[in-house]
């Protein structure tokens, strides 16, 4: 595992990309990506949910035995799916199973709240990555994916969350959708490295769902991704040249 705590210390900054399946995990780890994470985002851009309280561990467990396959020399990182860590009992559980099916580290949302799960999953010696700030798990309470930090109470509470995980073991946290000025407030502040998604770019690293950078899923593009490609547009095109193809040649 790479010392990312010295690549922030060096300035280093830190990627991140999401995969769910062989092909996509051997192509980010042959482009060199630091970690590739089995996000589950996997549940909308992959398994057609409406958001990723509805993925299961079973799916989680399905799809990090697929990016398992295609990944040499990245950090596999699993994301621990809702209602799947109540307790640090039932935590540290679910990231045995997920380390079982070859994960390296693993992934929970929630920082304060959820400290005992994340001291019991790095006292086994599993390495953690924590996730603050917008929590997609929370997303029908929260009623949709709203930016973090715009109040006082807001800032404290994500620099209360951060200092929470860095203190229980985590080796790095994702900042979701944080505003810019206070992730880099949070970055300054602790020593383990964040990890931004639309969180403006003083993060210690970047990372993005695949989907979204390669524009794999057209119906939904978040605003904060600028994509580097028209995937979908490109199975369009291939879809139709075959069927066109196909229909002249007759019978
Ligand atoms: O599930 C996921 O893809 C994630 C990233 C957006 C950080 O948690």
């Amino acid at each position: 595992m790479k010392d990312f705590r010295q690549m922030k210390q060096r300035g280093e900054k830190i990627t991140a990309l999401t995969a769910y399946d062989y092909p996509t995990a051997r192509l980010l780890d042959e482009s060199g990506v630091d970690i590739i994470l089995v996000g589950d985002s996997v549940g909308m851009v992959v398994l057609g949910y409406q958001d990723t309280t509805d993925v299961t561990l079973a799916e989680m467990l399905h799809h990090t035995r697929a990016v398992a396959r295609g990944v040499r020399q990245a950090l596999l990182v699993a994301d621990m799916p809702i209602r799947t860590y109540e307790t640090p009992a039932q935590a540290v559980e679910t990231a045995r199973r997920l380390v079982d099916a070859g994960a390296q580290a693993v992934k929970l949302e929630g920082g304060v709240n959820r400290a005992a799960q994340i001291e019991a999953i790095t006292q086994t010696g599993i390495p953690f990555m924590a996730h603050i700030g917008m929590l997609p798990q929370t997303v029908r309470e929260e009623g949709g994916y709203r930016i973090k930090g715009r109040t006082q109470s807001e800032i404290g509470e994500l620099l209360a969350d951060a200092r929470a995980v860095e203190n229980a073991g985590a080796f790095s946290v994702v900042l979701e959708i944080v505003l810019a000025e206070v992730a880099k407030q949070i970055t300054n502040t602790i020593d383990i490295p964040t990890i931004g998604i639309g969180s403006g770019e003083h993060c210690d690293g970047q990372i993005l769902v695949t989907h979204d950078l390669i524009g794999l899923f057209p119906w939904f593009t978040p605003k904060f991704v600028s994509p580097e490609a028209r995937v979908a547009e490109e199975i369009r095109r291939a879809a139709r040249a075959f069927i066109e193809r196909t229909r002249s040649i007759g019978t």
